[in-house]
């Protein structure tokens, strides 16, 4: 019987991924430990890689340490393609990230991309967002008010205390919103004076669902 443990999927997905990778592309690569999976496999597809950016300052150095360059977005422009993993997917492959507190830089390579894939095991696909706590970044001056804020919208808000951004800001997760209009919802966070970016995904969600259950693989979207 063919059952594939967590990490098993995990590294199934992001090696799926891989035939995506056509060149000459320039990739996005997000973080958490999902990707960690395709930055070992990345070195297989090298020559398909015109540049690559990264979306947090450890996956800067994982991909140095796979000997693999690394470019700034400025320098490259628009991307061909990001790869991501996330903490929750929903059947329209809206997410929610930041889990590992890098949704902000994850998201500006996302939008800067014309496609997005998703590479998640099993366990993050949900039917509802919002179980997983939502990741708001904020400027730390900012902390108290946005916590209030969010709360008067509904939100129980823990301060993810000792954690600091790679932009040098805060990170506030927030439990129990109503996320059942998410696009509606990450705007109106957005709105908010002193929020840097939230975790959800739902304007820029993917385009492509890469996702690895303990009997095999799945992808849905395009
Ligand atoms: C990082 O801040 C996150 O957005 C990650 O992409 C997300 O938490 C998924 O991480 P794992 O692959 O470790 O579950």
């Amino acid at each position: 019987m063919f059952s594939m443990s967590i990490e098993e999927q995990k590294q199934a997905a992001a090696h799926a991924a891989l035939a995506h990778i056509q060149a000459p592309c320039r990739l996005g690569v997000g973080s958490g430990s999902t990707v960690k999976h395709l930055i070992t496999l990345l070195p297989q597809v090298k020559n398909n890689l015109a540049s690559v950016v990264a979306s947090s300052e450890t996956t800067a150095r994982l991909l140095e340490q796979n000997n693999i360059r690394t470019s700034t977005l400025d320098s490259v422009g628009d991307l061909d393609l990001y790869i991501d993993g996330a903490d929750e997917i929903d059947d329209n492959l809206q997410m929610i990230k930041g889990g590992g507190g890098a949704h902000t830089w994850e998201k500006i390579l996302a939008c800067a991309a014309r496609r997005f894939i998703a590479i998640v095991d099993g366990s993050k696909q949900v039917k509802r967002l919002g179980r997983f706590p939502l990741p708001v970044e904020v400027i730390p001056l900012a902390r108290g008010y946005v916590a209030r804020k969010l709360a008067a919208m509904g939100g129980t808000v823990e301060w993810r205390e000792g954690t600091v951004t790679d932009s040098g800001n805060w990170i506030l997760d927030v439990r129990g919103l109503e996320l059942t209009a998410a696009a509606e919802q990450e705007r109106q966070i957005q709105q908010i004076v002193g929020v840097v970016e939230n975790g959800l995904f739902a304007v820029r969600r993917a385009d492509l669902a890469i996702i690895a259950t303990p009997d095999g693989i799945t992808q849905h979207g395009g």
